[in-house]
């Protein structure tokens, strides 16, 4: 794989050179880009000589490359494109704070926006530095963006004290990365199928009965299937997402409609994750005008709509099936009779109406319970690393799926 290591300010910038011997005894190409803070602390020299290629240390050619030519006239976006991962290791405060806040001062900051493919941050700091509530935000908002951190270990630091923040351990963030490459293409020749978002019922021109989701975790689980090189249908209620790029979105309103459009693509899906809160009940009848407001106590008799999750269940063939629990009690029970009643191969339960995670958030708490394996407890975490650890549990569904056959 071909990675660009970003080595930042830190003492720990001695640390990447033998990083870089990690990656590249994997077989893995590095371009190292070296910050202005970084140079203070090891020399170009070094890592050149350990990967072959020139350091990139400026924005500017004429200072980056010695010999005067160039590579490219904008080479920030010829780096971005030629390669696969963008690796930052030690990635110090100064440069967690601009890439949240997306300065582009330098090199590294400026590829970094140019970059469009999977991030991974290794912080390395002193613990004030990293407990810091700013530090954290930044934290927080990279997390948010689907970045995987290979967090600091704890233990003593240069600077004389105990705690966290020294960089993990070279072999450990090459393994993040090989698992990160991994993850790149295990999907490639899968076409998945997501909903996602609520449903729209209406009870007359102007209103309707709808629910909380925003759709948000659906979106993550496409966007995460297709970063994986699958094929991706997304079947989405009305929300206020923008249309991911790359993937085919069928916008539907009602229960009936999320159906129709999710047994029209049932054919040619490999996987098909159903994540959208479907709404359960509907008006059969719905008054043609607006229904006017009168002193009296108005019922209206609601039928349920139909159950798209059973439906996929009884005609998914050999396709892999999971499916959402959202409850706010009795959650295992629940999830494990949609699993057996719906012939689900796996399904995401999480408890709904609590603060901060769940419906309208970016992060969400959930437990993935499957026919065979032990479940698994995942988060509070953002949405989108949700996702990736949901789509990680295929293999072992299709073992499971194969092995019962
Ligand atoms: C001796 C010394 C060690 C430093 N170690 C770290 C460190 O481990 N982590 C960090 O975030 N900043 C550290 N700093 C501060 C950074 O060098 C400083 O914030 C710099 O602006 C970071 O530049 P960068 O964005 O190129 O990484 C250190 C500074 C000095 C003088």
């Amino acid at each position: 794989m071909r990675i660009v290591l970003g080595v930042g300010g830190g003492i720990a910038a001695y640390k990447s050179a033998e990083l870089v011997r990690a990656l590249a005894k994997r077989g893995d190409d590095v371009q190292v880009v070296l910050t202005d803070a970084g140079r203070q602390f090891i020399t170009p020299l070094t890592f050149a000589a350990l990967t072959g290629h020139k350091v990139i240390t400026s924005l500017f050619a004429s200072e980056s490359d010695s010999a005067g030519t160039l590579t490219s006239a904008v080479e920030h976006i010829g780096v971005a494109q030629e390669n696969d991962l963008l690796l930052v290791a030690p990635a110090t405060a100064d440069l967690l704070a601009k890439f949240a806040h997306g300065l582009a001062t330098d090199f590294l900051t400026t590829l970094y926006l140019a970059f469009t493919g999977p991030v991974v941050l290794a912080p390395a700091m002193n613990s004030n530095m990293w407990n810091h509530s700013a530090t954290q935000a930044n934290l927080a908002l990279l997390r948010e963006r689907g970045h995987r951190f290979v967090d600091p270990d704890e233990g003593w630091l240069a600077c004389g004290t105990t705690g966290p923040g020294r960089l993990a351990d070279p072999e450990r963030i090459a393994a993040a990365v090989d698992f990160i490459s991994r993850r790149r293409t295990d999907l490639s020749g899968d076409t998945v199928l997501v909903t996602a978002g609520p449903t729209q019922e209406p009870l007359d021109p102007v209103r309707y009965i709808t629910n909380r989701s925003s759709g948000k975790m659906g979106y993550a689980i496409a966007e995460a299937a297709r970063d994986r090189g699958a094929k991706v249908i997304l079947v989405s209620g009305p929300v206020s997402i923008p249309a991911p790029a790359g993937i085919t979105v069928e916008h539907v309103r009602t229960a009936r409609e999320m159906r129709e459009a999710v047994l029209r693509r049932l054919e040619e899906a490999t996987i098909i994750v159903k994540s959208a809160a479907v709404g359960d009940y509907h008006l059969e009848h719905v008054s043609q005008q607006k229904m006017k407001k009168t002193a009296a106590r108005l019922s209206v008799e609601l039928d349920p709509t139909p159950d798209i999750l059973a439906e996929a269940g009884r005609k998914k063939g050999d396709r892999l099936l999971i499916g959402f629990a959202a409850e706010t009690e009795h959650l295992a029970q629940e999830a494990r009779r949609k699993l057996e009643t719906k012939n689900c191969d796996m399904v995401v339960a999480n408890l709904v109406g609590r603060e901060g995670v769940g419906f309208e958030s970016d992060y969400n708490e959930v437990t993935l319970i499957t026919r065979s394996a032990d479940p698994v407890h995942i988060g509070p975490a953002p949405k989108r690393e949700i996702a990736d650890r949901i789509l990680d549990q295929i293999p072992v569904l299709r073992l499971i799926a194969h092995s019962a056959v």
